[in-house]
């Protein structure tokens, strides 16, 4: 089978994931409620963030409900999920967050499980209908942990099912490349970081050889 690998902006600046999103650089974008406080916005603004990224050409759009009890989170979800036909709901790892899960998944909507940190999380999420789980690199590698493996075994659990592992805070584009080697294929980080795996230095100075070559050639 043959899986196309894609990236999401993990991010609640309207002016990045713009740029993102206008050329066609990412499926969609992912948030929850610290991304959009790190964006200068709160849960207030998610209609208005998903009609302009829906406007803007993205095809998944994931925002996080929140809520002490799990009645109260699906009341959010069902708000997150009202929006339209892109939106998904994020919901967190947690007693809570896995019956929404549940719930959801029952229901039919596409729903991912975040702030995944270990392998029976991610297996649990599998067994609920899960779209999609989301552990987090970075913050199990500050924890002390392997992250890497941590996810590839995440990824070798859920691999049959009809899951996917949506990798974040992927802090480097080699975090992406490491990740992708074990299996992974959907990545979700900052507009720096994606940007970042589009360049190298040595395609930059290809570039400016083959514009001077024109620019020889019309002389
Ligand atoms: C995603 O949902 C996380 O909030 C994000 O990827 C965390 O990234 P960080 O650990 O680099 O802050």
């Amino acid at each position: 089978m043959t899986t196309v690998p894609r990236f999401y902006a993990d991010s609640a600046d309207v002016d990045a994931v713009t740029e993102l999103l206008a050329d066609g650089l990412v499926h969609g974008v992912t948030t929850n409620p610290t991304i959009l406080e790190r964006g200068g916005r709160t849960v207030t603004d998610i209609p208005e963030l998903y009609a302009r990224w829906d406007a803007e050409g993205a095809r998944e759009i994931f925002f996080q409900a929140w809520g002490a009890t799990t009645a109260e989170m699906l009341g959010h979800a069902d708000a997150i999920l009202t929006l339209g036909d892109k939106a998904v709901v994020k919901v967190p790892a947690t007693r809570i967050g896995f019956a929404a899960a549940s719930a959801l998944a029952r229901r039919g909507a596409d729903v991912l499980v975040t702030a995944v940190y270990s392998p029976a999380q991610a297996l649990a999420a599998a067994t609920l209908g899960a779209r999609y789980i989301a552990p987090y690199l970075g913050r199990l590698n500050d924890a002390g942990r392997d992250g890497l493996s941590e996810i590839s075994v995440m990824q070798e659990l859920v691999a049959a099912s009809g899951t996917e592992v949506l990798a974040a805070s992927l802090r480097s584009p080699g975090d992406i490349v490491d990740l992708a080697l074990h299996g992974v294929t959907c990545f979700t980080a900052a507009p720096r970081v994606l940007l970042e795996a589009l360049q190298h230095e040595v395609s930059d100075r290809s570039s400016a050889e083959f514009d001077a070559a024109v620019a020889r050639g019309l002389a």
